[in-house]
């Protein structure tokens, strides 16, 4: 579908003038340089941006492209989108009423939390990748476990920087609670980012994370998912699912 601009009302302008910048004053020392960096790339603060708009600035900066969704797409359709270097961007915005909180994604969840990230070449390239992947995953029945890689590195990513632990993942650069609650809260435990284990833990949809993934670039992020996973998802087959929060035997977490 297109971005039906005139749809907005004046309310829903305010709704996202108001979201974006309050976040923004939260960044610095919580998310990572890229997404700092490339944040303005947005360009309106004050209104919704025009997906077109941003795509003449995206599409020069990695050959991405914005498109926009009525809502949640089913997995084919999603994977096939990022492998043709295409992201889908919801276009309605939440009401006043879920100000602070929204389970579903809405548009500013989907332009401030991720479109900044695609322009960041290394980063941009794992996406598409990760939607080549998740073709093969679905043929291979492996959709699901796939899709928790997504959750732990895409949606709440953790990034170790040279001052200290920063996100990348856009469900966290796009809460107002979890943004602390992941980088600096005694709370959760952070792991350093494993294939299998992340592909083996389930995650919460309704509440901040109790566990995150850490990584240490995104050359490091980009290198250890290139190699098939064939293999891993035959292991994953037989390895049982553990919960979030939880720490097991032998593992070390990942600190400040
Ligand atoms: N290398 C993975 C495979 O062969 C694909 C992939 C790339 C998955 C990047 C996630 C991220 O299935
Ligand atoms: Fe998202």
């Amino acid at each position: 579908c297109a971005q039906d601009y005139a749809a907005y009302a004046a309310q829903d302008h305010d709704t996202y003038r108001r979201l974006y910048a309050r976040q923004e004053a939260l960044l610095p020392g919580l998310a990572c340089d890229e997404f700092i960096a490339a944040l303005p790339s947005l360009g309106a603060k004050d209104r919704i941006p025009r997906f077109d708009e941003i795509n003449e600035r995206l599409h020069k900066a990695t050959g991405w492209e914005i498109v926009a969704v009525p809502g949640l797409i089913p997995e084919l359709p999603f994977f096939t989108l990022l492998a043709n270097r295409k992201f889908p961007v919801t276009d309605w915005i939440r009401k006043p009423e879920e100000f602070d909180y929204i389970v579903e994604p809405d548009v500013f969840h989907d332009l401030f939390g991720h479109v900044p990230m695609l322009f960041d070449p290394t980063f941009a390239d794992y996406v598409q990748r990760y939607g080549q992947g998740g073709l093969k995953a679905h043929d291979l029945g492996a959709g699901e476990k796939l899709a928790r890689l997504y959750w732990y590195t895409v949606e709440f990513g953790l990034i170790r920087q040279p001052d200290g632990l920063r996100a990348y993942g856009a469900g966290i650069l796009s809460s107002v609670g979890e943004l602390q609650h992941a980088v600096r809260s005694n709370d959760p435990h952070r792991l350093p980012l494993d294939l299998l284990r992340a592909m083996r833990t389930r995650y919460k949809i309704d509440s901040y994370q109790s566990s995150y993934f850490v990584i240490d670039s995104f050359a490091q992020l980009f290198g250890m998912t290139a190699p098939d996973f064939t293999p891993l998802y035959e292991r994953l087959a037989t390895e049982p699912d553990i919960e979030a929060g939880v720490v097991l035997p032998g593992e070390s977490e990942v600190t400040g």
